[in-house]
């Protein structure tokens, strides 16, 4: 495989917040439990008119003018979200089309939360087998669309955005890419998961009726799997690249919740100051949540050329990711 590199960043987050206040007023919460519990201040949520390619697009197009390049020299296109446009055509193609991305192929990939780690293996591999010269990651979700807000347990948590990667060959010897462990344990999935809507239970009235078309989460399930999990699939990449935690600069872990990303890092030998959390200004964006927090992580000067980069995520399925990037700009 040769060396890929990741060449520019960008990302969107819709205008309109939604503060732990605002949701204090719609359901039995308080914003002293939701920060105490979740780390969580405030998320960002799409307007109406706004659906998850329209965000992707946004955080495209902003990784290619970061590059100074044109749609026209992308290659391939994978869009991460468990919140698609529609079933069908997939985002990749509604993103294609709205940046004039005339030579790529793509597809949406579903891993929920571990989704951009997932796009980043597999972008990562294409231009690495030398098939492909730019292909461009998007994690965007627009949550706000199947969250219940009339229940506590799950509307906090989450929030809308998107972000996008550009993958690139590396000359050797370059920063880029050092090794990827991403696992399923499928018998995780009925902790997390959204009922109705697909061939097992189409959409109907009835349905629409139990309200089974929103995330549906036993919460603590998930907390405790993710807690182990995260630290331990970082902790054997790691190892498999010979890599001590004090060698990585930045973990850049998923933002579900600090309590998780504090017991992984703590369980993974993690300083505080080695670990990016900016749950607080965008709660859980699902796919988007690293692309994000790398944003912020360059933007607070965090991270620079030649840095240690560890991505980590556990989400629905359940699955697990993690990566380690030689940052290259
Ligand atoms: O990216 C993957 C996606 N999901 C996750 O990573 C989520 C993982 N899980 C979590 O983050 C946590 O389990 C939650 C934040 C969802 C819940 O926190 P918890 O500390 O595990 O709370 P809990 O479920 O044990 O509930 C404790 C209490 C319950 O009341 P009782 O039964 O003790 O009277 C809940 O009903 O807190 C109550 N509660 C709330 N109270 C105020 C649950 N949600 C709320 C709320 N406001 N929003």
């Amino acid at each position: 495989m040769r060396n890929v590199k990741i060449s520019a960043l960008g990302c969107y987050v819709p205008p309109r917040v939604l503060t732990n206040d605002d949701l204090a007023k719609m359901v039995d919460t308080s914003n002293e439990w939701i920060l105490e519990r979740t780390g969580i201040l405030e998320r960002h949520i799409a307007d109406p008119d706004m659906a998850t390619s329209d965000m992707a697009v946004m955080a495209a197009k902003a990784a290619l003018e970061q590059r100074g390049i044109g749609g026209e020299e992308i290659d391939a296109i994978i869009v991460c979200t468990v919140t698609p446009d529609h079933m069908f055509p997939s985002t990749a193609c509604l993103v294609q089309h709205q940046i004039g991305a005339k030579k790529a192929w793509g597809f949406d990939l579903i891993a929920a939360c571990s989704g951009f780690v997932y796009g980043l293996t597999t972008g990562a591999h294409l231009v690495g087998a030398g098939t492909h010269k730019k292909v461009l990651v998007i994690g965007a979700d627009t949550m706000s669309r199947i969250i219940d807000y009339q229940d506590r347990t799950t509307c906090v948590l989450f929030g809308d955005g998107a972000g996008a990667m550009l993958i690139e060959p590396a000359e050797e010897g370059e920063p880029g890419f050092v090794g990827f462990k991403n696992e399923i344990d499928g018998s995780g999935g009925p902790a997390l998961k959204m009922r109705a809507g697909g061939s097992r239970l189409p959409a109907s009235a009835e349905t629409v009726a139990q309200r089974l078309h929103y995330v549906d989460q036993d919460g603590q399930a998930v907390f405790k799997f993710a807690v182990r999990r995260m630290g331990d699939i970082s902790a054997d990449l790691l190892a498999e690249c010979g890599i001590q935690s004090s060698d990585v600069k930045l973990m850049i872990p998923h933002q579900a919740n600090i309590r998780i990303i504090n017991s992984a890092a703590h369980r993974l030998g993690m300083k505080p100051e080695q670990v990016m959390i900016n749950i607080e200004r965008y709660g859980n964006t699902t796919a988007a949540t690293i692309p994000l927090a790398t944003r912020d992580a360059i933007a607070e000067g965090k991270m620079a050329k030649g840095d240690l980069v560890l991505f980590t995520a556990v989400g629905a399925g359940f699955t697990s990711a993690a990566n380690l990037w030689r940052w290259a700009y």
